[in-house]
């Protein structure tokens, strides 16, 4: 049976000035999360939002808040996120030393806990904290910017954390962020990805809805020969 397929368009490629409107739309057009992408200008080389847009954001729309930190010390401001509405709470394994803490501190706040690594960063880093976890993100790009171009080998990463998930009995959702378009969300799929983040592939085109129907569709069984999955290392 196909597995429902979930879209989290990133508003990192919104327009900003109208950002009301362009939640409205999302929502109408069939989204099913809200990526919110915050950059601290240190993590990563970029500067986007923090827990004042959140809460803005809160009070606009119904749609859970998947946020993604990407910030150096994000023990500090996971009360301010949280408090803000984030239904989701990812943070970086490469900022967080004491990720345990980290993890039980979002989960705490009564907020779901996601993980997420950098392209380089070997899925073993998140083996002894997966039981704890209601969301794993496998970045398919550097993190900092939006519209970067997917990086092939994330693909077998992809599977590797789906048979990981599924060996462990874990129920974590596993998302990929980074590149994703109409053209490989689904390889992305077949490689056992339940949540597609897409920011640029969204918002450049008209037709947010149709753009979004169209990478949905592309998880049906039909779309693609499975990507064979190698034993996790
Ligand atoms: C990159 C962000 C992504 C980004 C995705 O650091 O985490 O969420 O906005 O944008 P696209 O889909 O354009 O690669
Ligand atoms: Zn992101």
């Amino acid at each position: 049976m196909a597995r429902p397929v979930l879209i989290a368009p990133s508003i990192l490629s919104a327009d900003f000035a109208r950002l009301a409107e362009e939640v409205a739309a999302l929502e109408q057009a069939g989204a099913d999360f809200l990526h919110i992408d915050v950059m601290d200008g240190h993590f990563v080389p970029n500067l986007t939002i923090g827990p004042p847009i959140v809460a803005a954001l809160r009070k606009v729309t119904k749609l859970p808040l998947d946020v993604h930190l990407m910030i150096t010390n994000a023990d500090a401001f996971i009360a301010e996120f949280a408090d803000a509405g984030a239904d989701y709470l990812t943070v970086h394994v490469e900022a967080c030393p004491h990720l345990h803490r980290t993890v039980q501190s979002i989960k705490e706040r009564g907020v779901k806990a996601g993980v997420t690594l950098n392209p380089a960063t070997s899925l073993n880093t998140i083996e002894e904290i997966l039981p704890d976890v209601d969301l794993v993100l496998i970045m398919s790009v550097n993190p900092g910017f939006g519209g970067q171009t997917f990086i092939a080998s994330c693909l077998q990463k992809t599977a590797s954390a789906r048979a990981m998930i599924d060996r462990t009995g874990s129920r974590a959702l596993l998302e990929v962020d980074g590149g994703v378009k109409i053209d490989n969300a689904a390889q992305v799929l077949a490689a056992g990805a339940d949540v597609l983040v897409a920011g640029s592939a969204i918002f450049s085109t008209r037709d947010y809805a149709a753009t979004i129907a169209a990478m949905r569709a592309a998880g049906q069984p039909s779309s693609t020969t499975p990507l064979r999955v190698s034993a996790h290392r």
